[in-house]
């Protein structure tokens, strides 16, 4: 169709998306909020050194099968040359409200908006851990482990449902195929079980998939401490492990806390005494324990929230 509009310069005028402003930072490159015809779109632009995190987070978007209203939605990519400078861009939906780590700082929970997260958080994460046999000669959905789950790769749409970000570190699960050459201590010091820190995974895809479970624990326990069903005030925003370890914790100090102590976030008193939320501390504590065999699946934290919540809480 034709532009009525003249292009307000001939080098803006051929880019059809504009950035607008930084939403967030991460390991690579930034999350940009931009603007693709009156749509808005969010840029995640990698600088030229990043090329290979580019490929690799495309090449899990575009798994058959990927799409799903709990994974972040893939729009497309670009290679951007100009002035002499590289960048990889990987275009997706944009969710104005962010990360769950960020609306947790500055906002509490109700109880049915914590069941919905928590249900559509678990939705997503079992739809990625899932393998989804192609049939009549579609192709298979192979199992993905994300490598790196935690509040800040969760972001919430405007509905308060979850969708599940940031495949950079995600492990594919060919059937059939190893995934034995791959470097095991990947992800976020904070949010690594006790066998990643020891260095001493076994490299199959249900140990692969039972690490994000572990991590899913402790986003439950970021959840419920920000919920306003517990008696007495809501806490302010803490990390997992804050008390423990800080805000900046080595390599060392996680494995001190969490493989030689076995700490875990604290689950206060007022938390069990809810008999709502006592069995989203159970559903946690499942998540996150030492034994990675004994962990919850995805699944199996969906389908206990979805009787949990209908609770009517006190
Ligand atoms: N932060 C990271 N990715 C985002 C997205 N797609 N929308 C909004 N904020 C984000």
């Amino acid at each position: 169709e034709p532009n009525p509009l003249p292009s307000p310069s001939p080098l803006l005028g051929k880019r059809s998306i504009q950035l607008v402003e930084v939403k967030a930072r991460g390991r690579f490159g930034a999350v940009w909020k931009a603007k693709f015809k009156s749509e808005e779109v969010a840029v995640k632009v990698f600088p030229v050194q990043d090329k290979q995190s580019w490929l690799q987070e495309q090449e899990i978007f575009k798994l058959p099968n990927m799409e799903h209203a709990n994974i972040l939605h893939f729009i497309g990519v670009e290679k951007h040359n100009d002035n002499l400078k590289t960048e990889f861009w990987l275009i997706t939906a944009y969710h104005e409200i962010g990360s769950l780590c960020d609306f947790l700082k500055a906002n509490t929970l109700s109880w049915t908006d914590l069941c919905k997260v928590v249900e559509t958080m678990a939705r997503g994460l079992m739809h990625l851990h899932e393998e989804i046999p192609g049939r009549l000669g579609m192709p298979t959905k192979p199992a993905v482990a994300h490598r790196d789950f935690k509040s800040k790769n969760v972001l919430l749409k405007s509905n308060m449902t979850a969708c599940i970000a940031d495949f950079g570190l995600a492990l594919v699960f060919e059937s059939g195929k190893s995934c034995g050459d791959t470097h095991g201590q990947v992800g976020t010091r904070r949010y690594m079980g006790p066998e990643v820190l020891e260095g001493a995974i076994n490299f199959t895809p249900d140990a692969f998939l039972r690490i994000d479970m572990y991590a899913c624990g402790l986003v439950l326990w970021e959840l419920v401490s920000r919920c306003t069903e517990q008696d007495g005030p809501v806490p302010e925003y803490r990390l997992p492990f804050e008390e423990e370890v800080g805000q900046h914790p080595t390599l060392e100090d996680m494995q001190e806390a969490v493989v030689q102590r076995k700490v875990r976030p604290t689950i206060p008193e007022s938390w069990r005494n809810n008999p709502a939320l006592s069995a989203l501390c159970e559903t946690m504590e499942e998540c996150w324990d030492h034994d990675a065999e004994a962990r919850l699946s995805a699944s199996c934290v969906m389908e206990r929230v979805l009787h949990q919540s209908r609770y009517r809480p006190s």
